[in-house]
């Protein structure tokens, strides 16, 4: 579709509407269903989008929901632009000036210069110095747990311990931890209820969302400081200060970097943690299977966990010029949205998708986003935590199982869960 052309409205015929809210506050299973039937239609569905105040939208999307439609769009991303922006709605332009751009809004060549130098953050040898902190965090978490006794397994062990894995990978010191947690808890609020930008008290919480933002940059950046004037064996050391190739990130970056890493790498492994006992507990078959040969099969299992979960539910891209994907003629300008737990269930892919089966192999998920320049730099980061955490809970934690519902936060980004109850054998 031309810039300004009315685009074709096939999503009327199939009362499906992944637009509305309504839609994503229903159960999951339902959703998926609904998934699988615009699968079967084959060509991309477009849905046109609402306008809402102080947000650029309303030009709509194709959903891509069919896992070879999402790997094509992932991997070609000269055709498939993350810019303006992966996330929707899209960022109106001030909020980049102000904020800085986050990579995962960016493309080559600015986005492979971010990418080279906050790589060294991520890798092995990085990750290996900070895997006895992250045992040792999921130890002194389960203390807790044990001197408290079980209530919400999110409150009491999922969300401390990812807060406390990024900001130690980051080095934020632990006096000022408990500060940063409650400003990333008033940012991710508004998350929860994107899309309903019209409703008095979800401007309250953007504002909130907002100020929340401007106190982490102005945290972020006196660290920054600090630790280019006198470096320290941490990450922001290591990004403030240049690598070998003379690169290094300005204050303002670090602190458009430190927001991502606490928004992609705080929620979706502390989801994938809490989703993990819900399933666990309903299929004791497969919780059985993992624990008789728990070092031959966590890998396979987290792999099946986020494939079966995929804690992001979706991210945007747009076309740089014409091209046909899955039977449908798309044109320069439009806009494709990457539906990740669809994908992950196309059965032309994964044999039998709604089972969760902790043997899958081969098992392809794009649930770290699809094979391409912005596929999740925190996966192996993701995996070693959750390995951790699993083995620590199955270990210390005898009978470790949920007792109720989960509660589903209402959002179409992350498939969170706000509150799950639990409880062990004492
Ligand atoms: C189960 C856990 C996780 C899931 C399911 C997940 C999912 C994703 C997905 C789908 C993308 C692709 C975005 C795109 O193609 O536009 C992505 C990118 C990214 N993720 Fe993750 N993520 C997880 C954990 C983490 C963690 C722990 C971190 C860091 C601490 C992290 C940091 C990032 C960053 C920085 C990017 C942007 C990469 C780029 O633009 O080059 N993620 N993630």
């Amino acid at each position: 579709m031309a810039q300004g052309t009315a685009p074709p409205a096939d999503a009327a015929g199939t009362g499906i509407d992944v637009v509305d809210m309504a839609f994503w506050n229903r159960p999951p299973h339902e959703r998926l269903a609904d998934f699988a039937r615009l699968r079967e239609r084959g060509a991309p569905v477009y849905f046109a989008e609402p306008r809402v105040p102080f947000v650029r939208s309303g030009k709509g999307f194709y959903a891509l929901v069919r896992h070879a439609d999402v790997v094509t769009a992932s991997r070609n991303a000269k055709v498939f632009s993350s810019e303006p922006a992966a996330t929707s709605p899209e960022p109106p332009p001030w909020l980049a000036k102000v904020f800085g751009t986050p990579m995962i809004n960016m493309d080559d060549p600015e986005h492979a210069r971010l990418r080279r130098i906050v790589f060294r953050a991520f890798t092995p040898k990085m990750l290996a110095t900070i895997e006895d902190e992250v045992r040792a965090i999921a130890a002194r978490v389960l203390d807790r747990v044990e001197k408290d006794g079980p209530g919400d397994f999110v409150a009491q062990v999922a969300a401390p311990f990812q807060l406390a894995v990024i900001c130690a990978m980051m080095g934020i010191p632990e006096k000022a931890r408990p500060y940063v947690l409650s400003r990333v808890d008033a940012m991710t609020e508004y998350s929860g209820v994107r899309g309903s930008l019209a409703n008095p008290r979800t401007l309250r919480l953007l504002a909130g969302n907002l100020k929340a933002i401007v106190d982490l940059h102005r945290f972020v950046a006196r660290l920054g400081e600090a630790r280019r004037a006198a470096p320290r064996e941490d990450l922001v050391s290591a990004l403030v200060n240049a690598n070998p190739d003379g690169e290094r990130l300005s204050v303002a970056e670090l602190g458009s970097f430190f927001d991502l890493l606490l928004v992609a790498g705080n929620e979706t492994t502390r989801n994938t943690l809490t989703h993990g006992l819900k399933l666990f507990t309903d299929h004791p078959g497969q919780r059985d299977l993992l624990l008789a040969d728990y070092d031959a099969r966590i890998g396979g299992t987290i792999e099946e966990l986020v494939r079966y979960v995929s804690p992001i539910m979706q991210f945007r891209r747009t076309l740089t010029r014409d091209f046909e994907l899955g039977g449908r003629a798309l044109k320069a300008g439009d806009k494709v949205v990457l539906f990740y737990g669809a994908a992950n269930r196309d059965p032309e892919v994964f044999p039998d998708p709604d089972t969760f089966d902790v043997t899958r192999s081969p098992n392809p998920h794009v649930a770290f986003g699809g094979p391409g320049p912005h596929l999740c730099l925190g996966a192996n980061l993701a995996r070693m935590e959750l390995k951790i955490m699993f083995r620590e809970l199955f270990t210390r934690l005898p009978g470790l199982r949920a007792t109720g519902d989960p509660t589903y936060l209402l959002s179409n980004f992350d498939n969170g869960i706000t509150r799950l109850p639990f409880t062990y054998d004492r």
